[in-house]
């Protein structure tokens, strides 16, 4: 069974396409570092050739509103218009925990325009969404920084390490298609303010982070459970402070 990994260069992708090898499966990452461009659609015909299973794992190269709804809604055309040419049998894609409550920020609009293309698409589909991954934390600090200050919200938080979320995508991918959603999430939940603010202490960073309820959190303010999963999410095992002591560790 043929596996291509769209965004296989990725964070998660490249995770992703280790993991699928590692269970004995042929998955080929594609990306425009190979020569796969999904915006273009260069290279998509022929990565696609033979492939049973598309794993959609790609991101936009800029978060800004236009842009980022172009990508995912040419992107995710091209790709799936290829699939279908190719006989692809199932399409697995990432998505966010919450999209559809998240959509005052353009990158919501568009991963739910991701979302609903891959729904209306004739080809069966799973779409995995996950909570924040653990390593897209030093960016939630890095967006709300001002000088020394960094402003949050006190929004409830269920993140994930990045290599859960990628275990998570390909044990579905080779599962069978769910034409449907499944959520995924950490195994505990904390205050994004107080998250932040014990992750900048341990790592001995200097900014001080100030809890205020009218921050934005990527041009949102979140209501306080807008970030957490339902009831049914399938939870993962590491735990935020494991995975900071083993990257302190590997620093
Ligand atoms: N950050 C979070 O906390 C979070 C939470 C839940 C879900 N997600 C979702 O997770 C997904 C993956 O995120 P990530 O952090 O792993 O992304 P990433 O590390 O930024 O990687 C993005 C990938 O997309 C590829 N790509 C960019 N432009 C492309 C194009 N035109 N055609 C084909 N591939 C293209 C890149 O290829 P090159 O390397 O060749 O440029 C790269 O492989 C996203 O869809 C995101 O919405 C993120």
């Amino acid at each position: 069974m043929k596996i291509v990994v769209i965004g296989g260069s990725g964070l998660i992708g490249s995770k992703v396409v280790n993991k699928l090898r590692e269970h004995g499966h042929e998955a080929t990452a594609a990306s425009p570092d190979s020569g796969v461009d999904t915006l273009t659609g260069e290279g998509l015909d022929a990565a696609l050739e033979g492939a049973s299973v598309v794993i959609d794992v790609s991101n936009s190269p800029s978060f800004e509103d236009a842009a980022v709804m172009e990508f995912f809604k040419t992107s995710t055309g091209n790709l799936l218009a290829a699939e279908a040419a190719a006989g692809v049998a199932h399409h697995a894609a990432l998505s966010v925990v919450g999209t559809e409550r998240l959509t005052e920020s353009g990158y919501f609009r568009a991963k739910l325009t991701q979302e609903g293309l891959i729904e209306g698409s004739a080809i069966p589909y799973s779409i995995v969404r996950a909570t924040q991954f653990y390593e897209f934390m030093n960016r939630i600090a890095a967006d709300a920084t001002d000088g020394n200050t960094v402003r949050l919200p006190p929004a409830l938080i269920q993140p994930m390490a990045a290599d859960d979320v990628a275990s998570a995508v390909a044990r579905v991918s080779v599962g069978d298609p769910l034409n449907g959603m499944v959520e995924v999430a950490g195994p505990e939940e904390f205050r994004l303010d107080e998250l932040i603010r014990g992750a900048l202490t341990r790592r001995n960073d200097p900014r001080e982070v100030v809890t205020d309820p009218q921050a934005r959190y990527f041009g949102i303010n979140p209501s306080e459970r807008a970030l957490l999963p339902g009831t049914d999410a399938r939870l993962a095992e590491t735990r935020f402070s494991d995975w900071l002591e083993q990257q302190l560790a590997t620093a």
